[in-house]
């Protein structure tokens, strides 16, 4: 059916009461089968689209940027990290780019207070005993973790979720340390001790909480020089994105016992992470969830249909990137 509505193209099923405004007020090829497209198809779906609502899982490299059809004026991507987006390219085509900042903090930083707690008192082990009918008895030496309580916590990026993860550690008495490319202000700073570089910041990590994004700069950011800077038995706690961590150097740490364990939620290539994570047991494994609560994404997804609404309405959004 013909309509005057602007198109949109949804790479991916969003949520019933995003999915609903969108059919309301646009013309949307929504995806009902949530499937993967690959580039070509992508393409060749963005034929006649005004704007596209991509998730991270869709790359929009500068080659596919380049092909899109002339008729694409924004993408409005649901989710806070861009890395998936070629900002330069969107730019060259004159196409605004937005994400979805701020729903999201307080999930992510969820996310990352049960990773660092379930690593640190070894909680996917302890499943793992009562789920395989491996668990002998209580014992006064068995399964040991590190106490969270009254501990250094190191947050790499205190942006907004690193801020809401800060809080959320002072619950537990932690000492916050951090490191950012702008110190903040005082009145942010809630006590935090700031550090003017990665290495400076490192050596305090009893607990390393990673925030920063994905970026040329903080590709492979800890790798084995770093982590060596580490206290020895620290953990390492990732919600932020897999290409900050060198896969190879942090699994070398995790067997060799420099690090007591790690927990995390993002990886390099996923959902085909390194295999080598799964063999270990001091890893606490989760499949890149840290904003999957009912709220946030729907959340998200009105929030990245503000963004296209007001772009279509010829205003600046709330959330430009370029
Ligand atoms: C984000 O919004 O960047 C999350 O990682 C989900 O894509």
């Amino acid at each position: 059916m013909m309509t005057n509505k602007p198109i949109v193209l949804v790479t991916r099923e969003l949520p019933k009461a995003v999915e609903e405004r969108l059919t309301r007020d646009f013309d949307a090829r929504l995806n009902a089968d949530d499937k993967i497209y690959s580039s070509e198809e992508l393409i060749e779906l963005a034929a006649g689209v005004t704007a596209i609502i991509p998730c991270h899982t869709e790359k929009l490299s500068a080659e596919v940027i380049q092909q899109l059809p002339d008729s694409v004026k924004a993408i409005c991507s649901f989710s806070v990290g861009y890395d998936h987006i070629d900002l330069q390219a969107a730019k060259a085509r004159n196409i605004i780019v937005t994400n979805t900042p701020d729903v999201l903090n307080d999930a992510t930083a969820e996310i990352s207070m049960l990773l660092l707690l379930g690593a640190a008192r070894r909680a996917y082990e302890g499943e793992n005993q009562i789920r395989t009918d491996s668990w002998a008895d209580w014992g006064a030496t068995f399964q040991l973790g590190k106490q969270v309580t009254g501990k250094k916590l190191g947050i790499l990026g205190m942006g907004r979720v690193g801020q809401i993860m800060a809080r959320r550690a002072r619950g537990f008495d932690m000492e916050i340390h951090y490191f950012n490319r702008k110190r903040l202000a005082p009145e942010l700073e809630l006590g935090a001790i700031y550090h003017d570089s990665v290495e400076a910041l490192l050596p305090h990590c009893e607990f390393l909480s990673i925030h920063c994004p994905a970026t040329p700069e903080t590709h492979h950011l800890i790798n084995a020089e770093r982590i060596a800077l580490l206290p020895d038995n620290s953990v390492v706690i990732n919600t932020a994105r897999g290409a900050v961590v060198d896969d190879d150097a942090l699994i070398s740490a995790l067997r060799s016992g420099k690090l007591f364990s790690a927990g995390l939620d993002v990886f390099n290539n996923e959902p085909n992470i390194d295999p080598r994570y799964k063999e270990l047991d001091n890893t606490f494994l989760l499949p890149h969830i840290g904003s999957a609560t009912e709220e946030t994404r729907d959340q998200m997804g009105f929030r990245a249909l503000d963004n296209l609404d007001a772009i279509i309405a010829g205003e600046e959004p709330k959330d430009r990137l370029i």
